[in-house]
């Protein structure tokens, strides 16, 4: 073999290892990138989106802050979790203390159309200013053409403090 043989020989070896090194790298970043999206896309599609977690319960006052018998409408922020989006959002409830380990809260929509109602002091009633609708203290329908009682919040009492989960539905009168 001519000196030149043997020198273009070496040449080729060395070319062709760069080339699979050359490779070996292109494939290895491919595979990086692809698992890099992927592991997205994988998430996205096998996980299920988190429920409407309206279950999250907020503590919204003290026990001892409410007056005994008589409705507090208090003003609280919430998360709502819809699929994978969460916003924060301003609502209120209806809340009376029945005693110091029982509190009941009122969603603060009428059933009928869904105006805000407010409490009536002089006759203890709820009263909606929509449609004139009146519930009682317990959330009952007096009169007016709401179809159903108030609907409720689920409400727990924690160290003395309220905590609101979610709304119940009331059933059809
Ligand atoms: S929305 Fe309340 S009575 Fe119609």
């Amino acid at each position: 073999m001519s000196l030149q043989e043997s020198a273009h020989e070496d040449f080729t070896h060395e070319d062709v290892s760069r080339r699979k090194f050359q490779l070996a790298v292109i494939y290895g970043l491919s595979a990086v990138m692809g698992l890099a999206l992927s592991i997205p896309a994988a998430i996205y599609l096998l996980l299920p989106p988190r429920a409407k977690k309206e279950e999250q319960w907020v503590e919204v006052t003290d026990v001892n802050r409410l007056p005994a018998g008589h409705p507090e409408e208090l003003v609280f922020r919430r998360n709502r979790v819809d699929g994978w989006k969460v916003s924060s959002e301003k609502t209120s409830a209806w809340v009376i203390k029945k005693s110091e380990s029982e509190v009941i809260a009122f969603a603060p929509s009428c059933t009928h159309l869904g105006c805000a109602f407010r409490y009536e002091e002089q006759k203890k009633t709820f009263l909606c200013p929509c449609h004139t609708s009146n519930f009682d203290l317990e959330g009952n329908v007096l009169d007016g053409p709401a179809p159903r009682p108030l609907d409720r919040y689920l409400v727990k009492i924690q160290g003395g403090k309220v905590l609101l989960g979610p709304i119940t539905a009331s059933p059809e009168a």
